[in-house]
């Protein structure tokens, strides 16, 4: 089983380069199947699992694509299937977002219901609820949502969303792009691959007006037709860094990071006693005194407060923070899953209701455990770093859902940090 060894107490030190937004390419993939016409050339990709399964599915349904490097080009003019491979979709969530560009150009979308993961069930209502005010019909059969656009097609409407979901936001805008009309959708999620999303999109000729905003007007055109884009900085990935050069760092410097995506991590940071510096093309960061952050106060909220995403990380790391910090996850129901590998290496956490209380102590010493989830890995990650010994990390496939090259990443910052790829040999 693949594994990766870290031994800790390293300084960090040196710049590292932060790679396209996970969370951006997906949805932009998915909305590169809505070009009739012209072909889509996509920049600054990840090289990502999930980025792998996502244009897997673009290609199961049709379309061609070519790598070259961090730069994938979409040929989805022969895109003739609205039914994704189940397997495809069900390995991720957020393959889901197929289901509004397949429904806007075929009037017909057929796609696995995602159903529940690790940090919660994770429901699809609001998407389903966004395309049917659009005029659409769904059933749930056999663990597929099948949608159908009526005769004419999809109408604008107006739309306010219960929860800013980050993926029903995308699922509603791509359908709306060639609805009849305009939809309106309130209390939209704001996140900057929202934004991202929406600038694609109107390269391809769509009209998206307000992304970024809690109200998004979309007024619909009759096609679209493929763009050139580069993709964001993925922030979640910077973030990793930074709070990892917050406690271990002589000044590391992360190239491509986007302070304005990051602010609410940036002040939590300076709270805690980094020193950041944000300049042109990334973020300098200096660790806070003796590797070890003051207390704080965090709590998970939609974009632009505090990250779900970046709670893990914030939560290793307070763990040997100067006094007794609080986390609080609003958005999931169930992601503390790191918590208790955490205090196999020493942390003393406690979980009250929806909050962490973090008793901060003074060093976490190496264990063997195990990534839960994407951002646990990370968080597992940063604890080995700053762990006495030697810490053993399993469940790699989920870093390697949305970690790009984190390893040579972290040894390129001085890290002592090595992967292994074990084969079972019988004997
Ligand atoms: C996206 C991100 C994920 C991040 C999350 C919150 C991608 C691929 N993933 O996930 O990394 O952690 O945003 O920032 O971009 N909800 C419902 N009904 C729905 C949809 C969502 O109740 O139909 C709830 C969810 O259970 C959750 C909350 O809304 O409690 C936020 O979920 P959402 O914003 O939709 O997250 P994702 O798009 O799945």
């Amino acid at each position: 089983m693949a594994r990766i060894l870290i031994q800790g107490g390293h300084s960090l030190k040196g710049s590292v380069r932060v790679s396209g937004a996970k969370n951006a390419v997906l949805p932009i993939l998915a909305a590169s199947l809505l070009a009739e016409e012209g072909v889509s050339q996509i920049e600054e990709v990840p090289h990502l699992l999930d980025v792998k399964n996502m244009a897997n599915t673009v290609e199961a349904l049709g379309a061609r694509l070519e790598w070259r490097g961090s730069t994938i080009r979409v040929d989805a003019r022969h895109v003739n299937s609205f039914t994704p491979p189940a397997d495809l979709v069900g390995r991720m969530r957020a393959s889901f977002v197929v289901t509004g560009p397949l429904l806007a150009r075929f009037g017909e979308a057929i796609v696995a219901h995602p159903g529940g993961c690790n940090i919660g069930p994770r429901p699809v209502d609001l998407h389903i609820k966004g395309l049917e005010a659009l005029g659409a019909t769904s059933v749930v059969e056999n663990g597929f949502v099948h949608m159908k656009a009526p005769a004419g097609g999809l109408q604008g409407a107006r739309i306010y969303l219960d929860i800013p979901s980050v993926g029903a936001t995308q699922n509603i805008m791509m359908a709306a792009t060639l609805a009849r009309g305009q939809t309106v959708i309130e209390n939209a999620a704001k996140e900057p691959e929202n934004v991202d999303l929406a600038n694609y999109l109107n390269a391809m000729g769509a009209r998206v007006r307000g992304a970024g905003t809690d109200i998004i007007r979309i007024d619909g055109v009759d096609s679209l037709c493929g763009a050139t884009h580069a993709v964001i900085p993925d922030r979640i990935e910077a973030g990793t860094f930074l709070v990892a050069a917050a406690l271990k760092g002589e000044g590391v410097y992360v190239e491509n990071a986007l302070s304005h995506h990051l602010m609410s991590l940036i002040a939590k940071l300076e709270e805690a006693g980094a020193r950041i510096e944000d300049r042109v093309d990334g973020i300098h960061v200096w660790p806070c005194e003796g590797g070890r952050m003051k207390p704080l106060d965090v709590k998970t909220h939609y974009y632009p407060s505090y990250p779900t995403d970046m709670q893990a990380q914030i939560i290793a790391a307070l763990s040997v923070a100067q006094g007794t910090s609080t986390v609080t996850e609003t958005v999931f129901e169930n992601r503390f899953l790191h918590v208790a590998e955490l205090q196999r290496m020493g942390a003393n956490i406690h979980i009250e209701g929806r909050t962490a209380v973090i008793e901060g102590i003074e060093r976490l010493s190496g264990a063997r455990v195990t990534a839960t989830d994407l951002r646990a890995g990370a968080a597992l990650v940063i604890a080995g770093l700053i762990a006495d010994g030697e810490t053993e990390v399993h469940g790699l496939h989920h870093l390697d859902r949305g970690y790009d090259n984190l390893v040579a990443k972290f040894q390129a910052l001085g890290a002592r940090i090595e992967r292994y790829e074990d084969v079972e040999v019988n004997v």
